[in-house]
Formats: C-alpha cells, sequence, structure tokens
C-alpha cells in the first residue's frame, strides 16, 4: 500500500455512519484515504442518494434471494475493481460468506452500538437497556468469522439513564458512533501504512 487508500463503504439503509464517514475523510480528520465507493443491498436504502449527493459513486447489489456467497462474489468484484483497500460496513445488515472475510481478511471494518463483547448481535441498544446496564456505548472491530466478535480498534462509552427509551439510548450511542468511526478508521490506515512500509523495507534489505 498505499498512496491513498481507496476505502469501500457497505450499507443497507440510512447511512448516516457513511457520511459521517465520507465527510471525515473529505475534511482531511482521516489522512490520505478517499471513499472510492458506496455499496447498498438495498435499492431503498436512503444512504445511496447522500453520497451521490457528495459525488461518491453508489452501487445496488441485491441480493434478491441469491445464495450469500453468490452475493458477496459480485460485491468483492465490485469492490476490487475499484482497488478498495479497506472496506467499512456501516449498517450493513448482512453476515459477511468467509470467502469476503477472506478476500479481505483483517481489512474490514464494522461498527456496532454496544460496548463489545456485551450485546453482540440485532438489537443491541435494546439488549442494554433490559439488562438495566448503566453504561453501553459503541464499538469498532475487525470483522472475522464470528458475529461481532473480531479484534476490538476503539470503544466509546455512554450512560444509561433511568428515563432513556430504547429510542432516545440510540440516538445518544448513534452520536458517539458518528465521531469514533473516523477515529477508529485513522487508527487502522495509520497501522497499515506503517506495515508497508516496514514490509518495503525488509524486502529492500533482502
Ligand atoms: C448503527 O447503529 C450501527 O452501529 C449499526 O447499524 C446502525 C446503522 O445506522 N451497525 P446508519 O445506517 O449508519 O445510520
Amino acid at each position: 500500500m498505499i498512496e491513498q487508500a481507496r476505502i469501500g463503504i457497505l450499507i443497507s439503509g440510512r447511512g448516516s455512519n457513511m457520511i459521517a464517514l465520507a465527510d471525515a475523510v473529505r475534511e482531511g480528520r482521516v489522512p490520505n484515504a478517499r471513499v472510492a465507493v458506496v455499496i447498498s443491498d438495498q435499492a431503498g436504502a436512503a444512504g445511496l442518494a447522500k453520497a451521490r449527493e457528495r459525488g461518491i459513486e453508489t452501487l445496488v447489489i441485491e441480493r434478491r434471494g441469491r445464495p450469500r456467497t453468490e452475493h458477496d462474489r459480485e460485491v468483492v468484484d465490485a469492490l476490487k475493481e475499484r482497488n478498495t483497500d479497506l472496506v467499512c460496513l456501516a449498517g450493513y445488515m448482512r453476515v459477511l460468506s468467509i470467502e469476503f472475510i477472506q478476500a479481505f481478511r483483517g481489512r474490514i471494518l464494522n461498527i456496532h452500538p454496544s460496548l463489545l463483547p456485551s450485546f453482540p448481535g440485532l438489537d443491541a441498544q435494546k439488549q442494554a437497556s433490559q439488562h438495566g446496564v448503566k453504561w453501553t456505548g459503541c464499538t469498532v472491530h475487525l470483522v472475522d468469522e464470528t458475529l461481532d466478535g473480531g479484534r476490538i480498534i476503539a470503544q466509546r462509552t455512554v450512560p444509561v439513564s433511568d428515563d432513556d427509551t430504547v429510542e432516545s439510548l440510540s440516538a445518544r450511542i448513534l452520536e458517539q458512533e458518528h465521531g469514533l468511526y473516523s477515529e477508529a478508521l485513522s487508527l487502522v490506515l495509520a497501522n497499515l501504512l506503517v506495515e508497508s512500509i516496514t514490509a518495503k523495507r525488509s524486502d529492500s534489505e533482502s
């Protein structure tokens, strides 16, 4: 790698984390990066229009009842055609196939609205609320074959108050997600850069 890292973002819905990432990249808060493409598995995802407004290429690759591996192959091909270095899942409501994970191993990030390893899976804010935890938050982690179980990159905490509803709690967590994702992305890119410099150095010394 990597003069300017090319980021692919996968969404399924409103895309507020995608927008937060795209804006952070555009404003230079994530250095040496650009958003190469936004891909949605849902034609109606509201985030698509917001990406287009920002001049970002968008693609819809619908699952349409196809097997996961076939759908994922199409997504991976589209990402590779655009020389994607790193994939960010941002409200992408599909579990990735092993083939997808292998194609970008160590280069897929996800954001989850809880302090993992607590409350993986769906409705994390509701799970936190039902358990009566006093603190929850959000996590950016690497994606591996486990459900929301990959290595944690960064977290932020959010207090839960007695009069919180799932909606009010989700909104406060989301606010933190937007800042956290770009910070975590910057960390991962800085790491990849160091790895690539080290690899080049040991190539030239051998
Ligand atoms: C966020 O809460 C994220 O943590 C979870 O799905 C939600 C997506 O929201 N994975 P948005 O589409 O980014 O607005």
